[in-house]
């Protein structure tokens, strides 16, 4: 039985079915997010073994949702196909190397996948995520607002978190947005946050929260659960679950998504309005000078990997 929110015949793929893949399936299968869920990995054993543990949360949900394995070309004829593929370090490799090889595994990826179904949605979660999205962009044969990546969206979700417990508000209340690309050069955008429309600094004093600390920390969570669990699955599968439903409902929410900026030639992440074609709009976000210089110094670190994974 077809779900009530969704059109009878809406699926997601899912390709890349490790720690991620499966915190997303997971989150999708909660949400009743789709009709079927397509999971691709080249690890046969694990793909099924997911199949089989995410099908017993279908049929604890009872609202019908279907799990099955499928091949790439199968994925690409998907509403919505999400990259969660990845590599682990390889004993001894540089992380020049496993740039490269990082590269080259979306490259594949997107491949076997194409000729996509003309109206398809990519959505890249692997990391380096604005590296990978500019590659799956240039490969995938889609116009430019159907493929796009998970970008910053989690850390912005993290920051107002961290924010919310300093200030006594809930996070919901707050709009503060994590910009440009992804990692160390990330920008948090201060100068336009606002709790309820009202600016940050006529709200809270900045002696009660520290910008750089929050920022920091910020960046460095995910670090620290990587190091203590070997992968960061649940707060991307639930970001990754509602980028779907702000796709597949067309809900038109404001999120930080990697897409593509004509101004640099690559993908990074600013505010866009996301709905059921993709990326309908970027906004353009009003920055403070500092803000706008450390969003161009972003940019230009990530087409300097970008030349370097081209001649490979
Ligand atoms: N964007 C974000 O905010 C964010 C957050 C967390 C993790 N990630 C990224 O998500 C990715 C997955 O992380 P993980 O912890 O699930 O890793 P994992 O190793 O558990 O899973 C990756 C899976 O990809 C599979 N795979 C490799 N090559 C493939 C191919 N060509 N086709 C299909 N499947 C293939 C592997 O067999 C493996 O099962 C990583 O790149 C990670 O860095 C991104
Ligand atoms: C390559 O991808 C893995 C996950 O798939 C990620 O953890 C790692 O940071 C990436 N390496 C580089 C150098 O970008």
């Amino acid at each position: 039985m077809p779900t009530e929110t969704t059109s009878p015949s809406t699926r997601i793929a899912i390709v890349g079915a490790g720690q991620v893949g499966g915190a997303v399936a997971y989150a999708l299968i909660l949400g009743s997010i789709a009709c079927e869920l397509l999971l691709v990995d080249v690890k046969v054993d694990l793909r099924d073994a997911q199949v089989r543990d995410l099908s017993d949360v279908a049929y604890a949900t009872g609202a019908g949702m279907r799990v099955r394995a499928a091949t790439h070309h199968e994925a690409g004829q998907c509403d919505i196909v999400i990259i969660t593929a990845g590599s682990r370090y390889g004993f001894g490799e540089t992380s020049i190397q496993h740039m490269h090889r990082n590269a080259s595994l979306i490259r594949n990826v997107v491949k076997a996948m194409t000729p996509f179904r003309s109206d398809a949605i990519v959505l890249v979660v692997s990391n380096p995520v604005d590296l990978l999205t500019s590659i799956a962009q240039e490969l995938a044969g889609l116009p430019k607002f159907q493929v796009f990546g998970s970008g910053t969206f989690l850390e912005s979700v993290r920051i107002r978190g961290l924010l919310a417990e300093k200030a006594g508000v809930a996070a919901n209340s707050i709009q503060l947005f994590v910009l440009g690309v992804q990692g160390d050069c990330q920008v948090v955008a201060w100068s336009s946050a606002t709790i309820n429309g009202i600016p940050l600094d006529k709200v809270l004093s900045p002696e009660t929260f520290g910008h750089q600390e929050l920022a920091k920390e910020c960046k460095a969570r995910a670090e620290t659960i990587f190091s203590a669990k070997g992968a960061t699955p649940f707060g991307i599968g639930s970001v990754v679950a509602s980028i779907c439903a702000s796709i597949l409902f067309d809900k038109r929410e404001v999120r930080p998504i990697s897409h593509y900026q004509p101004e640099f030639e690559c993908c990074f992440s600013l505010p866009v309005i996301l709905g059921r074609n993709g990326i309908m709009k970027t906004i353009d976000m009003p920055l403070a000078s500092d803000e706008n210089a450390a969003m161009a110094r972003s940019a230009h670190r990530l087409k300097s990997a970008m030349e370097l994974t081209d001649k490979k």
